[in-house]
């Protein structure tokens, strides 16, 4: 036997008990009389002491040790006498009789602990020996208890796991997809996809009426904090379902996420909130609601006082910063300096102080009387000790701004706090989102959503006022999941495709598959889908997805551990049909 015990199970319970732990050491410190080991494995710590009358042997072991040696101790558990109540084994330790190296180690390149001191680029190129600190191994055991959970509730509710094909066909709408060439079919290319989105409907079509799967994902997109290349969804759809369906269910598994993994009960319905009005209200569909900074539309009542700026813009929009009147000039021009920045985009701030004592003092005071400012701070709903923040310019880059700095001056509070959790629905996005570069609309969920069934009336005259049935399940500002009731009339689809600048033949080419399929009777159906990496990390308090993925890849889309990408034997090539050119012609 390896082992009698983890080295995080042994209590006071287990004195006198004789023991065999097996782990990695995480330190040595010899005080000369005793030496203390720390012994570490995925359950914890538990320290092993050797004294000056333990067995030479187990002495002479104890002094060749090094970091993470990998190590079998027997011995007996004896009470502590300093006790550590920071450690759930800190009452005992194990009085060493046998000290076996089963492996022994290289120094690490960089401290294996709870805070490591290696950086960012070392401690991916060695990720094993990161993925030993305890704050890894709680994030992964974190996913893994959730994806349990998940499993749990979809079984419970008659959910069937299927997987789908990784080597699929290629769909240009959407991002950039990965591709595999078919070294038996020449001169093709399989993709892999982006979301098993047309297959899960075609599982829809063959009816298997509740799908889901943890399933990995591709997308040849920039990466982000919270975008990784290949990452998990949750992917499910439904059958002879409707929004309001949809959205009860999958409530109904957050609320269980929450209680059963984070023991938080929410009691209430989620928020719903129609698109347009969190973008009006907060610049953003992905709305952080763990704290207020409400915009106000002060348009109407900024213009028309000789400030060009303000008189020039199609909107001007604002919030209040509670308590932020105390503000310095350094740190409003902070402020500005951060809007400024060409990741934000704007050209400039204007500023109100509504100070403690009544008065007030703003940036445009030469063009706009103390009563007339005190009306556009109102407007924010700004009390006294607030500062107004103003930005105007085009509606919607305005509104997107204006978020950045609301997201600013809340982590200047510390008003986003990862242990709060403010969830939401976004609900009646628009349809079509028009893009200025390629002038065309593209669909702005995917081109399978099924418009308001009320506004289908305006597909060909008015395309921006048509509304889909898609929804996104938004927490602490990140888009968790988002999905959509689909169209299974074939008819309807043909005119999606259609204001989306597809011929027939395009789109039969692209989608036929799929079209095809629902004139063999296709149910009604919808689904969504929930990004399982951004869930891990908002459940695991962190910003970064890549803390919850074993193996994540770099900003640069790179896996510095294997050194991916990289070239192909000329062999391999051959065998592929592939010919490579200098980048830089
Ligand atoms: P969507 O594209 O919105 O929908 O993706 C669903 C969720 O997946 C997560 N996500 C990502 N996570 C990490 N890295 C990425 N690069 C990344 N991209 C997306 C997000 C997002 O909310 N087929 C549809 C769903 C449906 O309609 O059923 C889809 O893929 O959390």
């Amino acid at each position: 036997m390896y082992r009698t015990h983890t080295c995080g199970s042994l209590r006071a319970g287990n004195v006198n008990e004789n023991v065999i732990l097996a782990g990695w050491v995480q330190k040595v410190r010899n005080l000369g009389a005793m030496t203390f080991i720390d012994l570490r494995d995925r359950y914890g710590i538990t320290q092993v002491v050797v004294e000056e009358h333990s067995p030479a042997g187990v002495r002479e072991a104890a002094a060749k040790l090094g970091r993470e040696y990998v190590v079998q101790i027997e011995g007996r558990v004896v009470e502590r006498s300093a006790r550590n109540p920071k450690m759930p084994t800190g009452d005992i330790e194990v009085a060493a009789a046998r000290i076996t190296v089963l492996n022994e180690a290289q120094t690490p390149p960089f401290t294996i602990e709870e805070v490591s001191d290696g950086g960012d680029d070392l401690r991916m190129k060695y990720r094993y020996l990161d993925l030993r600190r305890p704050p890894l191994q709680r994030n992964l055991m974190l996913r893994h208890r959730m994806a349990q959970e998940i499993r749990r509730f979809l079984d419970a509710e008659g959910f069937l796991e299927i997987e789908t094909p990784y080597l699929v066909g290629s769909t240009p709408e959407g991002a950039r997809d990965f591709v595999v060439p078919s070294r038996m079919n020449p001169n093709q290319f399989y993709a892999l996809p982006q979301s098993p989105q047309t297959l899960k409907q075609l599982l829809m079509v063959a009816g298997y009426d509740r799908y889901f799967q943890i399933v990995r994902c591709f997308r040849d997109e920039d990466l982000r904090a919270d975008r990784q290349p290949e990452f998990t969804q949750i992917d499910c759809e439904l059958s002879f379902v409707e929004q309001e369906d949809i959205l009860e269910i999958f409530e109904r598994w957050a609320k269980h996420m929450f209680r059963e993994v984070m023991g938080i009960d929410f009691t209430e319905p989620f928020r719903r909130m129609p698109w347009i009005e969190a973008m009006e209200k907060y610049g953003s569909d992905k709305p952080d609601l763990r704290f207020g900074m409400e915009f106000a539309d002060l348009t109407d009542a900024a213009r028309g006082h000789g400030f060009g700026v303000f008189d020039q813009a199609e909107y001007v929009v604002g919030f209040a910063a509670p308590g932020c009147a105390s503000y310095t000039r350094k740190q409003i021009d902070a402020l500005t300096e951060y809007v400024k920045r060409p990741q934000v985009g704007a050209s400039g701030l204007v500023w109100i102080r509504m100070e403690a004592d009544g008065g007030v003092k703003s940036s445009v005071d030469k063009f706009f009387s103390p009563d007339e400012v005190r009306l556009l701070a109102s407007r924010c709903g700004a009390a006294a000790g607030d500062l107004v923040l103003v930005l105007c310019g085009a509606k919607f880059r305005t509104l997107t701004q204006l978020c950045a700095l609301r997201l600013e001056v809340a982590q200047q509070l510390g008003l986003r706090d990862p242990k709060r959790f403010a969830p939401l629905w976004v609900v009646d996005f628009p349809m079509f989102e028009w893009d200025e570069e390629t002038q065309r609309f593209y669909a702005m969920h995917h081109p399978f959503t099924s418009p308001k069934p009320e506004d289908v009336e305006y597909l060909e005259s008015d395309p921006a006022r048509v509304r889909a049935n898609a929804y996104d399940f938004v927490c602490n500002g990140t888009e968790i999941g988002g999905g959509s009731i689909r169209i299974h009339d074939a008819a309807l689809q043909a005119r999606i495709f259609r204001a989306l600048g597809f011929t027939p033949e395009r789109a039969q080419e692209q989608f036929g598959f799929l079209m095809n399929a629902f004139k063999f009777g296709a149910p009604p159906h919808g689904g969504l889908a929930f990004g399982f990496d951004r869930l891990c990390s908002l459940f695991g308090g962190s910003d970064s997805i890549r803390d919850f993925i074993a193996f994540p890849k770099n900003n640069a889309g790179r896996d510095v551990m294997l050194d991916a990408p990289s070239r192909l034997d000329p062999a391999q090539l051959d065998e592929l049909y592939l010919e490579l050119r200098d980048p830089a012609k």
